[in-house]
């Protein structure tokens, strides 16, 4: 039997209003209904009535007929004091925030057993692919040891525009904003913080541990050129920025970097906004998600799903958190990577254990070697505006 929802929704942006579009355009779920809406902004002009809109938080939290929230806000720390207070008032809660759900993972997780709520995030990670319900389902019974995937439209679509059109960083940024990818900050994307956030999410349901975001090593590509691009053609490479989180016995590791990925590589054919995660099991082998990962209608689909979910009572049951063989989080492991940059000096800094490939010009220099993810985050050249680093294919 399924459960009626009364919807209580704030924010109307992008995926807000992708939430209303495909809610309205599904027949399947007559069950949900939104009732009211809590915006910021009074003079914006909206596609709804009036009636529809509310600009008091609090006006659904005390509202007892609504039993659902759905929180597409993007201010985290507002969004986290919504979803705390709907979750004590004993609403099923909703949310695409990744970095409210990455930064308060485990007093949300807390939440959900002291009040008894649903609270479901399938919008948070990859969009439009089921990813978060997979990852919890269906891989408790293998040993995982990989999930490697690009998790951020915005860079796919600026780095493949910048690839396959010449298009420079800043025209592609402006395009990925129009086009309702980017986050309303769109350092948190191009810097790999909105990547990092998801992977934080994805391993805690692929691996059973979660790791806190500060852990995490991540590097974005807002000093990306055309001499990566040049090298990557040369060697019949594309570029892309790979999340990934790696089991080794019992250590666990995990990045966000730029990657150079050959033409056999699943991700080298994931272009634009789209993205792909690749899981790897001891005996279930490699398995490939793809789909659009950001935009209005592919997020606000996703919305959809968690709200149908709920009809249905599911939940996260978190079973591999459960579990007591908790992996041991390292930064500790080899990289092997191409550095570039105009200074020679600051490629020194990288602390090389081997160098397969060195290369000097009047304009740059690059060298492709092996160091350590420590090393590297602490190497000069990692905040260096002159300098770009990548994984090596
Ligand atoms: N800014 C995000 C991205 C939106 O580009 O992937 C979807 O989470």
């Amino acid at each position: 039997m399924r459960t009626e929802l009364t919807i209580g929704l704030y924010g109307f942006g992008c995926v807000g209003q992708g939430l209303y579009n495909v809610l309205h355009k599904t027949r399947g779920l007559k069950e949900a209904t939104i009732k009211k809406i809590c915006v910021k902004h009074r003079d914006k002009p909206r596609p709804l009535p009036a009636e529809f809109f509310t600009f008091d938080r609090e006006e659904i939290l005390d509202d007892d007929t609504i039993n659902l929230v759905v929180e597409l806000i993007d201010n985290s720390d507002e969004a986290f004091a919504i979803v705390k207070e709907a979750m004590q008032r004993g609403k099923a809660v909703v949310s695409a925030n990744k970095k409210m759900i990455a930064e308060h993972f485990d007093e949300l997780l807390a939440l959900q057993q002291e009040c008894g709520v649903p609270f479901l995030y399938e919008a948070s990670c990859c969009a439009s692919i089921p990813i978060i319900r997979n990852l919890e389902e269906y891989y408790d019974n293998d040993l995982l040891h990989a999930l490697e995937g690009i998790i951020n439209g915005t860079t796919n679509y600026i780095l493949t525009q910048m690839f396959t059109q010449n298009t420079s960083y800043r025209d592609a940024l402006g395009s990925a904003q129009e086009l309702g990818f980017a986050e309303s900050n769109p350092h948190s994307d191009v810097a790999g913080y909105d990547a990092k956030y998801k992977l934080c999410i994805l391993t805690a349901h692929a691996f059973g541990a979660f790791i806190t975001p500060e852990n995490v090593v991540n590097y974005g590509i807002e000093t990306v050129s055309q001499h990566d691009f040049q090298y990557a053609r040369e060697k019949g490479l594309r570029l892309k920025l790979v999340a990934q989180t790696r089991r080794t016995g019992d250590a666990l590791s995990m990045w966000v970097l730029p990657q150079f990925v050959n033409a056999e590589h699943k991700l080298y054919q994931v272009l634009n906004e789209y993205n792909g995660v690749e899981v790897e099991g001891a005996f279930s082998d490699k398995q490939f998600f793809m789909g659009k990962g950001a935009g209005s209608y592919p997020t606000g689909s996703a919305v959809l799903s968690d709200i149908s979910a709920i009809t249905y009572n599911y939940r996260y049951e978190y079973k591999k958190i459960q579990q007591n063989n908790k992996p041991t989080f390292t930064n500790d492991v080899p990289v092997r990577i191409y550095a570039r940059s105009t200074d020679s000096d600051e490629l020194q800094t990288l602390h090389f254990e081997s160098i397969d490939e060195q290369f000097s010009s009047k304009t740059h220099h690059y060298i492709i070697g092996t160091t350590t993810l420590t090393a590297l985050r602490d190497s000069r050249i990692f905040e260096s505006p002159s300098a770009f680093i990548a994984l090596a294919a």
